[in-house]
């Protein structure tokens, strides 16, 4: 009752369109709101015996409790109070923006702005600003460390943020510090049993609230965990430094936004573009060379076993090998051919980290300019691959070299990985002493700016394997194109599960994928390669892995299985070739995490819209009715569908394609068989088309 009294006053400035400057000299008890623009939500700030405090409702509902901001430093008093506000600031903003690629074309950026600067009471009297943004769809708020005495270089000892959250809600998340990094299934618990996790985490309350918490904008800081510290609070654990200190602020005078987004669907959390507002415009002047693609590539082989990256009789990346991938891509329209295995280094125990691998030389088999120009040739290009075994100084020597040599042999897209155990990454301190840092601290999230930077000159996109978890950087530079950052396709392959579960596929959009693109690498058309890895197979119907194209965002996407194997199933390859990767708009549905979920999006170069829908063990009908279509076409639907006896244990190639005329009034019943799914294309019907199909309202 409190706050939305509170609220009143702002929101008749927010409403008049104007932008007040709320109180300049306000007394440290004043309480601060800001509302969302559809008045939705509502951040409330106050500042209380000293420490500021922030409160999160909806429709006047609390959703975060007054919970505490700042900061414990190191060698420095710690920024957490007591604090006066010395001046308060609103400002409501509405623009949209074109997104160089993505899942819309456009985006509204729509949200009300608090900033609330502040001021230590005591000495050494410092000023700390806090910036809170309430949207339709959730809320961010960062810190800025204005340039002052005693606030120059500092190092954060611990971030004091916490959420202090209303109940024990159902939550899906994996644990933080763990070897393996960000490859681990999801859990899917009541919080209370969560321990320390990695964000994106994702939560649902008992009145089907839908809440994902994460960090947008991770530049020269550290990535946030959340912590459980009990009693449904969750505290900012920010992943350390090898010394222990957290963050070294120099230059860098922001921190990353901290996000909640908020939905009454989960379908909501995917159509949120919340991490994306959040982040600096496009810094690149020309993104003429950054195109959306497909590729496909030496890669599969090697995790099933068929061939190796190691040289010998067995090696996949031979000259011969990747000009057989090229003829494939130039002959289905596919636009980079990806080689792993290239270059010097793949012998040696190189998952075991050490400094292996040479990223200019090639391997005797495989003749770099050779590949690159046959693929030119062909109207294709060679995707580049840096497999760093996470050995990033060794990586660091090279860089600049390894991606000129890719420059000058037309190579616009190159795959990274980091492959290495969580917490060993060689880094030397001042006193030249080895230190091992985390994948996801401050040191490595700087080291992919570096990457990203450098590559961008070369012009040449990205495709970052066990990288940092995306944080919408995307939006600053669109080079940065998609990451890997989850269990992906490979534990197919191998993993000890015999292959991912398939409740997997039916998580990632509502966990991962609220991150950003997700090189999941699909596509797969033979699901048992007993040959080579008979304990594992790939546990889904055919038109399930062809959902995967549209659940799982990527600009870049993976044509993952092997030529041959696309030559033996041309019908649902049609689909593989046909499916864009650069949208328009996107619709969610049907949605429910870790069980189903249907997503619809319109291509961004023509009238055609694709619907992609998938569900984990259990078999289910789904509705989909057709609203999105333009309400004055008539178009076809190519339907890939499971058969009436598909399973995925024992009937997965069960598949039907068939066509038939819908429009915007149709509805359509899904059918999808256990770890089932079905895509469809909406392609306007010719006059051809009407004249032999069925009208739907005839
Ligand atoms: C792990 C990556 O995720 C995978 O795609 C790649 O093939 C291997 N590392 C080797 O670099």
């Amino acid at each position: 009752m409190t706050y939305r009294l509170a609220l009143l006053p702002a929101l008749a400035f927010i409403m008049l369109g104007m932008i007040p400057a709320l109180a300049s000299a306000a007394s440290p008890d004043d309480q601060h709101t800001v509302t969302s623009p559809s008045q939705v939500n509502q951040i409330h700030v106050t500042i209380q015996d000293g420490v500021p405090m922030y409160q999160l409702t909806r429709l006047g509902e609390p959703v975060v409790e007054p919970s505490p901001l700042g900061f414990a430093l190191e060698e420095a008093p710690d920024l957490d109070g007591p604090f006066a506000i010395s001046d308060v600031h609103t400002e409501a903003v509405d623009t949209t923006w074109e997104q160089v690629w993505g899942e819309e074309q456009f985006v509204r950026n729509h949200y009300n702005e608090l900033r609330m600067e502040l001021v230590e009471t005591e000495a050494p009297e410092r000023e700390l600003v806090l910036v809170f943004r309430a949207y339709d769809d959730g809320i961010g708020f960062r810190y800025e460390f204005p340039e002052q005495d005693g606030l120059e270089q500092f190092r954060i000892a611990d971030e004091l943020t916490e959420f202090r959250l209303m109940g024990d809600h159902e939550a899906w998340y994996i644990d933080a510090y763990q070897w393996n990094r960000l490859e681990y299934y999801h859990e899917n618990t009541p919080l209370s049993e969560a321990d320390t996790v990695h964000t994106p985490l994702t939560m649902r309350t008992d009145d089907d609230l839908y809440m994902s918490f994460h960090q947008a904008a991770l530049v020269d800081f550290s990535t946030m965990t959340l912590e459980n510290m009990g009693d449904h609070t969750l505290k900012s654990n920010l992943v350390p430094w090898a010394e222990g200190d957290r963050v070294r602020v120099d230059d860098t005078r922001v921190s990353p936004w901290r996000t909640i987004q908020l939905g009454d669907t989960p379908g909501d959390l995917i159509t949120s573009r919340l991490i994306l507002n959040l982040n600096e415009p496009n810094k690149l002047e020309d993104t003429s060379w950054i195109e959306p693609a497909k590729y496909n590539g030496i890669w599969w082989e090697m995790h099933i076993d068929k061939s190796t990256w190691a040289s010998g009789e067995d090696l996949g990346a031979t000259t011969e090998n990747a000009k057989r991938y090229i003829d494939f891509a130039a002959e289905h329209g596919l636009d980079h051919v990806l080689v792993e295995g290239w270059n010097e280094g793949w012998d040696r125990e190189w998952y075991e980290g050490g400094t292996v691998f040479s990223f200019t030389e090639s391997v005797p088999q495989f003749d770099l300019e050779e590949v690159a120009s046959y693929a030119l040739d062909n109207d294709v290009r060679l995707m580049g691959h840096h497999e760093t075994s996470a050995s990033v100084l060794h990586y660091e020597d090279q860089m600049e070299d390894a991606f000129q040599l890719y420059d000058d042999l037309g190579v616009r897209a190159v795959k990274t990985g980091y492959v290495g155990h969580g917490t060993e990454i060689v880094r030397y301190d001042d006193e030249g002493n080895e230190r091992y840092e985390w994948h996801h601290g401050q040191f490595m999230v700087n080291h992919h700016r570096r990457v990203i930077e450098l590559a961008a000159e070369h012009e040449i996109v990205l495709n970052v394997h066990e990288g940092v978890m995306p944080t919408g950087l995307r939006r600053t530079y669109p080079n940065m194109m998609t990451t890997e950052a989850a269990i992906g396709r490979e534990y197919d392959a191998w993993g000890e599960e015999g292959g991912n579960p398939p409740e997997h596929t039916a998580t990632l959009p509502f966990t991962r994928s609220l991150a950003g693109p997700f090189d999941h690498t699909p596509g797969m058309v033979d699901l048992h390669f007993d040959e080579y890895q008979p304990d594992n197979r790939i546990k889904s119907t055919l038109a399930k892995e062809l959902a995967l194209y549209i659940t799982i965002y990527s600009p870049l996407h993976m044509v993952a299985d092997l030529p041959e194997n696309y030559e033996e199933r041309p019908d649902a390859f049609q689909f593989i070739k046909d499916v864009p990767t650069d949208w328009y708009d996107t619709k969610v549905l049907n949605a429910s995490i870790g069980n189903y979920v249907t997503i619809a999006r319109k291509d961004r170069d023509s009238d055609d819209w694709y619907l992609g829908s998938l569900t984990d063990e259990s078999g289910r009908w789904l509705e989909a009715p057709l609203h999105f279509l333009d309400s004055d076409t008539t178009y076809v639907a190519e339907i890939y569908r499971d058969g009436e006896d598909a399973h995925w244990e024992d009937n997965p190639y069960d598949f039907v394609t068939e066509e038939q005329l819908v429009d915007h009034t149709t509805t359509l019943d899904l059918r999808l068989a256990p770890s089932g799914g079905q895509v469809i294309r909406f392609r306007p019907a010719t006059s051809e088309d009407l004249e032999q199909m069925e009208h739907p309202n005839r």
